[in-house]
């Protein structure tokens, strides 16, 4: 197919990519016809698909007020995605114009159009990297200009998680990154659950094989061993929209429909 001229020519266009398959569930633009004939797919398959990556989304905006509600100035965003509406600088800053924001992705695209979005800027970066490199971002040059590691951080992992295998060792990962954040900082995260479905898992297992992020889904244990040596802020590891609530309402009589679970932990200061 042909190239838009916004797509970097590392990426493989014929392959459906998550940030992509994500960003057209989300209704946005950057995604190309592999990535949306893959969600057309998926949508088939599981229906839910489209408001659970919502529900995600409003999780994401609720757990990032949050944490400027408690002081936090500064977010490392890993796993940001392609920009859509609620972006993260865009709520910190809004609160408060001295936040913040590190977003880092392994997507070509998505840090493309991160860098489009924050050219007028200066307290807002991205960064292309992999979760499980953390010592290539949290050493970065851009992570030393715009975070204090001395000082209280945010560091977000919502709905990249569950595209990691076991044999690129996750968790030893986010322990890195917590051992980097200083007392008082806070590790956001949703992830992907087991599906109740065995037969529809393995339709979904089967799409995602053929796509750039197989994916992986984890039990409600196995996400909460991510937060290890963390105190998980209530309520705790739940549903997204579960996940304090704007409105009782928002949670609906199937929050497990959205199929991705969410929490936030703080890292405790010394006794
Ligand atoms: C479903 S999107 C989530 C985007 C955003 N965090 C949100 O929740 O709205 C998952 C993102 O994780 C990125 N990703 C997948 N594996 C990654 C890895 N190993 N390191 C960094 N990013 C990764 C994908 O490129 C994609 O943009």
């Amino acid at each position: 197919m042909e190239r838009p001229n916004w797509a970097p020519e590392s990426i493989d266009l014929d392959r459906p990519n998550a940030a992509r398959i994500y960003d057209y569930l989300l209704g946005g633009a950057a995604n190309f016809a592999q990535d949306r004939t893959f969600a057309d797919k998926l949508l088939e398959v599981m229906p839910e698909a489209r408001p659970a990556a919502r529900l995600n989304r409003a999780f994401l905006r609720r757990a990032v007020r949050f944490c400027v509600e408690s002081g936090i100035r500064q977010f490392l965003d890993v796993g940001s995605g392609i920009p859509t509406a609620g972006n993260v600088h865009e709520i910190a800053q809004r609160m408060d114009p001295a936040c913040r924001v590190l977003y880092v992705d392994s997507e070509p695209v998505a840090v493309t159009h991160s860098e489009l979005m924050l050219r007028d800027n200066d307290r807002a970066a991205s960064l292309r990297g992999d979760l499980v490199e953390p010592t290539a971002i949290l050493e970065s040059e851009v992570a030393h200009k715009l975070i204090d590691f001395t000082e209280p951080v945010a560091v977000l992992m919502v709905a990249v998680l569950h595209f990691i295998p076991d044999s690129a060792a996750p968790h030893a990962a986010v322990a890195r990154y917590v051992s980097a954040m200083a007392p008082g900082s806070f590790l956001v995260l949703s992830h992907g659950v087991e599906l109740p479905s065995a037969s529809r898992a393995d339709e979904v297992d089967e799409l995602y094989q053929r796509s750039a992020n197989p994916g992986v889904r984890r039990s409600p244990a196995d996400i909460e061993r991510f937060f290890d040596g963390l105190t998980l802020v209530e309520p705790g590891l739940v549903w997204t929209p579960q996940w304090r609530p704007e409105d009782a309402e928002d949670v609906g009589e199937h929050p497990e429909a959205s199929m991705v679970c969410a929490g936030v932990a703080r890292k405790p200061l010394p006794a």
